[in-house]
């Protein structure tokens, strides 16, 4: 339903081409905010900013260094910055080249960083970093990107803490979602439970805004995930450790997909 809670306001969402970060975009147009979208593929970005009756465009590939500073200073006055553009692998350390792991750090943490400083330099009113159950304990096949995660929620939480009455920042850590993220991480082969616990990313987007605007700490959507992440407190980290690899099962053989600007 429509809402004007966010009238007047200007959302930086990245990662908006697909996934969490289109229907997050969606969910705060409906709360009357104007949107500046950006990720790498224009034609999706622009799909989206049709559908939404028009919307600010930034092409940029996060995943470089000093391409935060240009996408702020592209975009203009920001008081919500969503950052939510992510990826991570399904692969053994050892087989992917390190072009791929400086980019998800570059990506997942440097460009995440750089844009919440520039946010809170700002007095941005909102901020939002999408991290994941992954920030919970380590995930074979999956370290680089788990540990990323727990970056971004550890990260995320002192903040919420450090800039109470001044900027609000939420940590929203979902599980399994119906995206491409999946497919771009050469996983998917996963055990029922991981099946049966995956929520629509626009499940995951209500409840992300709805946790922002209610200055929350950290959500995690979903019983399922809330009950997992709990869980992993109680075991011996090793054990949550080889729970996840079981949860996850065994990657998708072949090469991993690469994504470019379009
Ligand atoms: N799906 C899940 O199960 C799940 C679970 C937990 C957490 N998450 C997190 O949710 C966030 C969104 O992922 P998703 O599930 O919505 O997957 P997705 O559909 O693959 O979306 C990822 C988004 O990140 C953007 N992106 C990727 N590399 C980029 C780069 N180098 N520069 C700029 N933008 C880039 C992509 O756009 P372009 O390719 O057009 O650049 C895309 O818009 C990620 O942070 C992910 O880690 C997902």
């Amino acid at each position: 339903m429509a809402t004007t809670d966010l009238a007047g306001l200007r959302a930086l969402v990245t990662g908006a081409s697909s996934g969490i970060g289109a229907a997050i975009a969606k969910e705060l147009h409906a709360r009357g905010a104007k949107l500046v979208l950006t990720a790498r593929r224009r034609d999706k970005l622009d799909a989206l900013a049709a559908e939404l009756g028009g919307a600010q465009v930034v092409v940029g590939d996060l995943g470089q260094p000093g391409s935060a500073a240009a996408v702020w200073a592209a975009a203009g006055k920001v008081d919500v910055l969503v950052n939510n553009a992510g990826f991570g692998y399904f692969r053994p350390f050892a087989e992917i080249d390190w072009q791929r792991d400086a980019e998800l750090v570059q990506l997942n943490m440097t460009s995440l960083v750089e844009l919440t400083k520039l946010a809170v330099g700002a007095r941005a009113r909102y901020i939002v970093n999408i991290a994941s159950i992954g920030a919970y304990q380590s995930v074979p096949n999956m370290a680089l990107y788990a540990a990323s995660k727990a970056f971004v929620r550890n990260f995320s939480e002192g903040l919420h803490d450090e800039l109470r009455g001044t900027t609000g920042v939420t940590c929203i850590c979902p599980g399994g979602t119906k995206t491409e993220f999946h497919a771009m991480a050469g996983a998917g082969n996963y055990s029922w439970i991981a099946n049966a616990s995956m929520m629509t990313a626009d499940e995951v987007a209500r409840i992300s805004v709805r946790a922002m605007l209610a200055n929350k700490r950290t959500v995690i959507p979903g019983l399922m995930n809330k009950l997992s992440c709990w869980g992993v407190r109680l075991v011996p980290r090793a054990f949550a450790s080889w729970m996840a690899r079981r949860v996850l099962g065994k990657p998708r053989p072949g090469a991993l997909p690469s994504r470019a600007a379009s």
